[in-house]
């Protein structure tokens, strides 16, 4: 793409300006002139009016579809804003403990960089989808024989020794920067909508959407602070029981975590906008993942099924103080539906190839 009219990086300039969610929300980001911003064009992800989930529930539910995010998963919002800032602190080197989604996004973000990542993850419980990620980008990958809470008290050890900059959650960074998904839903919306769902595992994403709705209610861009329900799965669930999980076990491996960092900042975003949490089975998850691919077309990973498995618990429970009827919902699909493939093909299966023909197809196709 050759322009004589352009000087030399205008176009790169313009291109990068327009997108990112550090362009977008810049005012309202920690970011200065020496900021290096390290984009990928993440965030000004799709929210998606939900026809069928809204019957069902009687109310208007919207989607906000983070698995469109440029390493398919809600991790970009924050990872662009954590690695700029530490290469404008001179890291030499990121790190983070992962149950599969922050890792791919901080080895992406770290090669658009120029700089090492390390990625500690629990052994045999990362999603296919999500391992080959910092594979491709080539960040160093040490897995280990535990789960992820062990992988983030690691982490944290080597972080505070100031060898590598953490880019899990628990850097204000991180926070700050998926704020910006609660910032989007208000300026779709004009308002923040009544009712927020998302699902809950280091508890991060829900302490930055409480963030991100009451900084937009003090500047008067929204009237309301939406009620702000995590869910967490099962066997899985530290802040439903108010204790920590030695052994959390789900299917949504992605929120298998049992001490999350962020337990008492999202515990209060709940409280304070009278919130709830609550528990679903992995069979719920795996029920709504398929419905919700099958009746409105949008494929999420497990973990980003559980808000809308919660949605139905809830609205099946009719408990007085929650309803649903003529008021707004949004729930976040966290991550993609091809981050975890082995999840729905599982119980599939092609068969044996039939003869290449019209008549043999359509046999198979018009079956009853
Ligand atoms: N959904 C998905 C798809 C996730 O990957 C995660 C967290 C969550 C929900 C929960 O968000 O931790 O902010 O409460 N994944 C982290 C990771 C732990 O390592 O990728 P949270």
């Amino acid at each position: 793409m050759q322009n004589e009219s352009k000087k030399p990086g205008a176009v790169e300039a313009a291109v990068s300006a327009a997108r990112g969610v550090i362009a977008r929300y810049r005012q309202y980001l920690p970011v200065g002139e020496g900021t290096p911003i390290i984009t990928l064009g993440e965030g000004s992800t799709p929210l998606v009016f939900a026809p069928r989930l809204s019957e069902r529930i009687g109310g208007r539910v919207l989607i906000k579809c983070e698995g469109l995010n440029p390493t398919g998963s809600f991790k970009d919002r924050g990872m662009t804003l954590a690695v700029s800032k530490a290469l404008e602190r001179r890291a030499q080197g990121l790190i983070c403990a992962s149950t599969g989604n922050t890792s791919a996004s901080a080895a992406a973000y770290a090669a658009r960089a120029g700089i090492p990542c390390a990625v500690i993850l629990p052994a045999g419980k990362i999603a296919s989808g999500k391992l080959v990620q910092p594979i491709a980008h080539g960040a160093r990958i040490v897995s280990i024989d535990g789960n992820f809470d062990d992988a983030l008290r690691i982490v944290r050890e080597l972080g505070d020794k100031g060898e590598f900059a953490i880019v899990n959650s628990i850097n204000p960074d991180r926070i700050a920067g998926q704020k910006t998904a609660a910032f989007e839903i208000v300026d779709e919306l004009g308002d923040a909508p009544d009712i927020h769902i998302l699902p809950l595992g280091n508890a991060g994403n829900l302490t930055a959407y409480g963030a991100g709705y009451s900084e937009f209610r003090q500047l008067g861009k929204a009237r309301v602070l939406p009620r702000m329900i995590g869910i967490q799965a099962e066997h899985a669930a530290p802040i439903y029981h108010r204790r920590v999980i030695k052994r959390p076990e789900t299917v949504a491996s992605a929120i298998r975590i049992g001490n999350p960092a962020s337990w008492e900042a999202a515990q209060h975003a709940i409280d304070e906008s009278n919130g709830a949490v609550e528990i679903v089975a992995d069979s719920e998850i795996l029920e709504a993942q398929s419905w919700l691919a099958k009746t409105e077309g949008i494929f999420v990973e497990p973990a980003s099924a559980a808000p809308i498995a919660g949605l139905f618990k809830l609205a099946k429970a009719r408990r007085a103080d929650l309803t649903f009827e003529n008021i707004t919902v949004v729930c976040t699909c966290t991550g993609h539906g091809l981050k975890d493939p082995e999840i729905m093909s599982a119980n599939f299966s092609l068969g044996v190839p039939v003869a290449p023909t019209v008549e043999a197809v359509r046999e198979i196709i018009t079956r009853s």
